[in-house]
């Protein structure tokens, strides 16, 4: 094919987006949907998710919305069978509802650790189990898992947080060498500060805004965008012999560690 302004190719395809009622995964669908992309936008706060369907069907994209509990086995199955009656098999899922609860490891409730690994690890592998099926089948599917560069740099005081997206990795990394041979490929995104109703708490306070900016290599915070177009080229088959990698899209701010290091004379 020439490459040109339509170069992702994307048009046509069927995408499942979770967490699309806000944030990241809104924009997500947004920049599927503005590459011809029919929209499943998925979310637990139903009001979110019809609300993200109705700004892209205004702007002309074929998109539904519902909500669905992607910790709940039956409520992600319920949604596959509502996305392949209206679309036929998805050939791309954006694996991005995340959830955090605050503690440090030594007080942690179990149930706040067990509520963010049944959202941020189990409700990714069962969104990749339910909608990845159908991909299999038909040899084609893209998988995009939403983590975090805290999977590889500890968050303090999160809880489960770091732990369960540092699983995500090894999930991705795994599905991509079992349904690799099924023509279905599994990469993940690692968010790094990011402005979004996650996160919007910390922009409260005047001069964080200023301060994240400042240790960020390209000298901002994130916004939803720079996921989404990351996501968008990963959905596409423009990244066609990439699986089982991980992209961190933090202006560079992974890269920082040895500005920790006092070095008199430097
Ligand atoms: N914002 C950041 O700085 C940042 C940094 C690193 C990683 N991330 C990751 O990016 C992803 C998106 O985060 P965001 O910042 O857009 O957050 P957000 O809170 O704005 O969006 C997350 C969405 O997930 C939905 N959700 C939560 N639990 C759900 C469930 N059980 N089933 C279905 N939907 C559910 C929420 O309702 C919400 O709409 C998350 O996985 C998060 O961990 C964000």
């Amino acid at each position: 094919m020439t490459l040109g302004a339509d170069w992702l190719d994307l048009k046509d395809r069927v995408a499942v987006v979770t967490g699309a009622g806000g944030g990241i995964g809104a924009a997500v669908a947004s920049e599927l949907a503005r590459n011809g992309v029919r929209i499943a936008a998925l979310d637990i706060n139903e009001d979110g998710a019809l609300a993200t369907a109705e700004h892209l069907k205004k702007a002309g994209t074929d998109a539904i919305g519902f909500r669905v509990d992607i910790a709940d086995e039956s409520s992600v199955r319920e949604a596959a069978e509502t996305v392949a009656a209206r679309y036929g098999p998805a050939d791309i899922l954006i694996n991005n509802a995340g959830v955090m609860r605050s503690g440090d490891l030594s007080e942690l409730s179990l149930s706040d650790w067990q509520f963010v690994l049944d959202v941020n690890l189990t409700g990714y592998l069962l969104c990749a189990r339910t909608f990845g099926e159908a991909m299999r089948e038909s040899g084609r599917g893209s998988i995009v898992h939403v983590s975090s560069i805290s999977a590889a740099h500890p968050q303090a005081s999160s809880g489960a947080y770091s732990p369960s997206k540092a699983a995500v990795s090894m999930l991705s990394r795994t599905l991509a060498f079992e349904w690799g041979p099924f023509g279905v490929r599994s990469n993940v995104v690692a968010p790094g500060m990011t402005r979004t109703p996650l996160t919007e708490s910390f922009y409260e306070q005047p001069g964080v805004l200023e301060a994240r900016a400042a240790v960020v290599p390209l000298r901002r915070v994130g916004a939803p965008q720079d996921l989404a177009d990351v996501c968008t080229w990963l959905a596409s088959d423009r990244s066609a012999y990439v699986t089982g990698q991980e992209i961190a899209v933090d202006g560079g701010f992974t890269q920082t560690l040895m500005s920790h290091v006092p070095r008199p004379g430097y």
